[in-house]
């Protein structure tokens, strides 16, 4: 097994009616003023948003709002809440939302002490510094709630890109799940999806980590469960919790210790789509290219393959595997192919020159233009 680190300072708060804390934790921590960072409403829907300004008030923090973050949040709308919270003298960020709540939360905490925050993306600038970030999480996918990682669009330069920095770990996450019950179906079977690739992307690069695979083929089991108990009811509460502590699990560090930081090269392809198509969700993305990637990379890790097509699927063969993986996706709505997603063919030579802008990717084989080429033609 290979050495590894595992840092994870996220405080997570878990269970029914935990949101009324917010302000209390707030006010122990020192935090005065906050800027209350939002999509585009549903916490307004859900009782979600009532009950955490009903909690700061009581607390005694002052906020201002920002809402409007879009799913693939933008560089633009981080840059107008670092003005914010310099103007306003804001000294912490509280998303209230998904992944993409959080992310450009991060992004505007990391952004608040840098010149140019677009600067972090593409590595020039060092994040050194962060406003504290609180989350109340409404949809489980990502774990940008536990984890160190933001993802934002630049749309000028079709760049969605990622920033890494441990100063980003939230300080605290409040996950409710039974706020989730008011998700539309599709963002549910999206949060499966996406928390079952982030999954896969170390799962794959297994060898000997017995601990590490053991725990994501639970974590993928778990999900597969709980999307599906979830689709015949969706206020089940145990499927939810099951789910949301999956996703949380599937990119802390937990699943991914000693498997050499994750392989990424999917995540890397998607990411190329969305910027091109901002309106394909991100887990729709992956849906799509991650059973194509694995059919291509089977004779880098046989033994690893076929154990997934096994364990996860009883599965004889990956083919099989990979059917049964892409049966279970279409059950649950989600698109399986690049015609599902309403991308034509003659854009697939585009998508993999972006893909590769920054240099070939992943670790279990370095892919090059042609590489991703070949696999979104497998996934047309
Ligand atoms: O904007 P609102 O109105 O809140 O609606 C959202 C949004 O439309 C809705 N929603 C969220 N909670 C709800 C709800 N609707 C009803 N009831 C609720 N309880 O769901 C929609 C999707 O939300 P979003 O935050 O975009 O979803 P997700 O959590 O999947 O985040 C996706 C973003 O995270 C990035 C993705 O690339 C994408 O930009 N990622 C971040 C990662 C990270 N930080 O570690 C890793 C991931 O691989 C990923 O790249
Ligand atoms: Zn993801």
């Amino acid at each position: 097994m290979e050495n590894f680190t595992f840092y994870n300072p996220v405080r997570v708060l878990f269970g029914e009616a935990t949101i009324p804390q917010i302000g209390r934790e707030l006010k122990n921590a020192g935090i005065k003023r906050v800027l209350l960072l939002a999509g585009g409403g549903s916490i307004k829907s859900n009782d979600v948003y009532e009950n955490v300004v009903k909690s700061l008030r009581r607390a005694g923090i002052e906020w201002e709002e920002l809402w409007g973050v879009r799913p693939n949040p933008t560089l633009e709308h981080a840059r107008s809440g670092i003005e914010m919270c310099r103007e306003g003298n804001l000294g912490a960020i509280l998303a209230v939302g998904g992944g993409s709540v959080i992310d450009e939360a991060k992004s505007i905490a990391a952004g608040y002490y840098l010149d140019d925050l677009w600067q972090a993306f593409e590595g020039s600038a060092k994040i050194n510094n962060a406003l504290p970030v609180y989350t109340i999480l409404t949809i489980s996918a990502t774990c940008s709630e536990m984890n160190m990682f933001a993802v934002l669009s630049n749309e000028d330069e079709k760049k969605k890109w990622a920033i890494r920095s441990e100063h980003i770990f939230p300080k605290l996450s409040i996950i409710d799940p039974a706020v989730q019950s008011s998700l539309p179906w599709r963002q549910t079977a999206n949060g499966g999806v996406d928390a079952i690739s982030h999954t896969m992307e170390y799962y794959f690069l297994g060898t000997n980590q017995e601990i590490s695979i053991s725990v994501g083929e639970a974590v993928i089991s778990t999900i597969i469960k709980a999307v599906d108990r979830l689709k015949a009811d969706s206020n089940d509460y145990n499927a939810r919790a099951n789910l949301a502590w999956a996703s949380t699990l599937a990119l802390n560090g937990v699943a991914g210790a000693a498997m050499r930081g994750g392989d990424w090269a999917v995540h890397n392809i998607e990411h190329s789509i969305s910027a091109f198509f901002p309106e394909v969700a991100h887990a729709e993305g992956l849906a799509v290219v991650f059973p194509a990637w694995i059919l291509y990379m089977y004779d880098n890790n046989k033994n690893q393959f076929d154990r997934f097509a096994k364990n996860i699927w009883g599965a004889g063969s990956l083919e099989d595997g990979v059917s049964k993986l892409k049966e279970k996706y279409k059950s649950w709505g989600a698109p399986v192919s690049l015609r599902d997603l309403n991308i034509a063919r003659d854009m697939i030579p585009e998508i993999a020159r972006n893909s590769v802008i920054r240099g070939n990717f992943g670790i279990l084989k370095k892919l090059g233009e042609q590489d991703v080429i070949n696999i979104l033609e497998v996934a047309y």
